[in-house]
């Protein structure tokens, strides 16, 4: 399958990626020559470093990347079996260049959004064809997470995900099926507990390290809730906790003011050097 990904930020790099080295010719689009200059930078560093683990051989990364089509401009996905959009998480946005989109893709061609929140119904219109419009939700990072989450939204039709199971399977990934919720299966469930995370800090109960190394220790998750918070972008989560809020009503979704004052003052997380942490050296 010819694939066509739509944005190559730090999702769109590693859905691209998994592609390439899965055998699939694949279009990666970006607004301009910077923004998509400094996403192939950060996809040949992550397929780097998978040479240097042992993951990838030389030839493999030669071959991946010659299956890549970088591109500025959306007629490049006319020919695509598949097109995801992987942008920043702002329906506005999402409906905005799915409208885009429609104007270029073939009629059969199965579209997705990498949306982690956003209730699909609500940017389904804008793609032109809702019953071949799902959610395939990829968790960071990409080449390394084996889950991708589906989404069904109303209009979804059964076909449509059956072929996404597949293509995702072929990516050797696992798949989960989730209705249109907010939030779908996994941020309902971990949003609120980093939102915890950053209300504890902001209590002054524990230290950051403190609360990272509880969780990581205490209850084995990879990392601590602190760290996954610069890991996924402290913006990210912020975006996310407000379409739950926006949904629900919940306070258990309601950003913790600590977690908006460092958004405001550029401390995105690891993607941008400082986040709860500071990366600047390279290093956490
Ligand atoms: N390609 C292939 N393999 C890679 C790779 C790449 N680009 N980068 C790393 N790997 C492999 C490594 O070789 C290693 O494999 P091994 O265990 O067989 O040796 C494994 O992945 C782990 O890599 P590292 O040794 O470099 O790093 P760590 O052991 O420190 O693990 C981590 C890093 C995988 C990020 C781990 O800390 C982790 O799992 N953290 C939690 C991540 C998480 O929760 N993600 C989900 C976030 S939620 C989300 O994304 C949803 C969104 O909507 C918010």
């Amino acid at each position: 399958m010819k694939v066509g990904v739509a944005g190559c930020g730090l999702m769109g790099a590693g859905i691209v990626e998994v592609c390439l080295k899965t055998g699939h010719e694949t279009v990666v689009r970006e607004i301009n020559d910077e923004c998509l200059e400094r996403g192939l930078a950060r996809l040949d560093k992550s397929m780097e470093y998978a040479v240097k683990k042992g993951k990838l051989t030389d030839a493999e990364r030669e071959a991946a990347r010659s299956r890549l089509i970088p591109t500025t401009d959306l007629g490049a996905f006319s020919d695509c079996d598949i097109v995801i959009e992987a942008i920043t998480e702002n329906r506005e946005w999402k409906s905005t260049l799915w409208k885009e989109i429609a104007q270029h893709v073939k009629p059969d061609a199965l579209l997705a959004t990498n949306t982690s929140s956003i209730p699909l119904s609500s940017i389904a219109p804008s793609t032109g064809n809702p019953s071949r419009f799902m959610g395939l939700h990829f968790m960071n990072p990409v080449p390394v997470m084996k889950l991708v989450e589906i989404v069904q939204g109303i209009e979804t039709s059964d076909e449509t995900i059956a072929e996404g199971r597949a293509f995702v399977e072929g990516l050797g990934k696992t798949t989960i099926l989730a209705k249109d919720t907010p939030g779908f299966v996994i941020n309902v469930i971990l949003v609120p507990y980093l939102c915890d995370a950053v209300r504890l800090l902001e209590a002054g109960v524990a230290t950051k390290e403190d609360i990272d190394a509880g969780m990581k220790l205490g209850c084995g998750m990879p990392m601590g809730p602190i760290t996954l918070l610069d890991f996924v972008g402290l913006d990210t989560t912020l975006s996310i906790s407000q379409v739950l809020f926006e949904e629900f009503g919940d306070p258990r979704y309601a950003a913790p003011p600590l977690l908006r004052r460092m958004v405001e003052s550029g401390f995105m997380g690891k993607k941008c050097g400082r986040g709860f942490y500071d990366y600047t050296g390279g290093g956490k």
